[in-house]
């Protein structure tokens, strides 16, 4: 289960107004990413892509929260929706190795719910994949290619060896897509040529952020 496409902007329109950011327009391109890619998919529904890619982070609604904290607030409020099928993306978009992220026990009560979560869907679907590389696809400002998104986020939260494991992974699941249809994933994404060629100062997240 998951919304309607007006239900879906609706909401990030709540979400806006109670924590407004760059991520709304971030979530907005995610959405059209996925929806563009999905058209080219003839196993995929593309509105279900637009769909989840839309709410995928729609867990920062509550307020400028660390990784776990989007994940966990945004799987629990879709599901209190009825809205599994976008819960489960809220949950795997950040986690490009699934259960594998979690090489040890996690602390929190966040982390541990998410660790069971991962392990009971075990391996990520086409619509988690589909995601992850979007949520590395689209900006606030516009599309970019994958280079360029993961410089972006390192400028923010600087260097961390396991996040850069996760590239491959993307560039993995980009080559998988591409072969499916046929053409770059860049051919349907809008207007990149020239966003890609931007460089906007990097949003700084105020001070009690942390990426974990
Ligand atoms: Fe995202």
């Amino acid at each position: 289960m998951y919304p309607t496409i007006e239900e879906a902007l609706e909401e990030l329109k709540i979400a806006k107004k109670r924590n407004p950011g760059p991520w709304v327009e971030h979530s907005k391109n995610v959405g059209i990413a996925a929806r563009n890619i999905a058209r080219m998919i003839p196993s995929m529904n593309e509105e279900k892509a637009y769909v989840v890619g839309l709410l995928h982070d729609i867990g920062r609604r509550v307020g400028i929260v660390n990784i776990p904290k989007h994940v966990y607030e945004g799987y629990q409020y879709c599901l209190t929706k009825g809205w599994d099928e976008a819960a489960r993306v809220c949950m795997t978009h950040s986690y490009t190795f699934m259960a594998d992220e979690f090489q040890y026990e996690p602390d929190t009560l966040e982390e541990q719910y998410i660790k069971n979560a991962l392990i009971s869907y075990n391996q990520a679907d086409d619509y988690d994949k589909l995601i992850q590389m979007c949520d590395a696809l689209a900006t606030d400002y516009g599309f970019v290619i994958l280079e360029k998104r993961f410089v972006d986020v390192t400028r923010r939260y600087g260097i961390m060896e396991d996040y850069i494991k996760g590239w491959e992974v993307i560039f993995q699941i980009k080559e998988d897509f591409e072969k499916i249809m046929g053409c770059s994933v860049y051919d349907v994404l809008p207007d990149i040529g020239r966003t890609t060629l931007l460089s906007p100062k990097p949003w700084i997240p105020p001070k009690n952020e942390k990426r974990n």
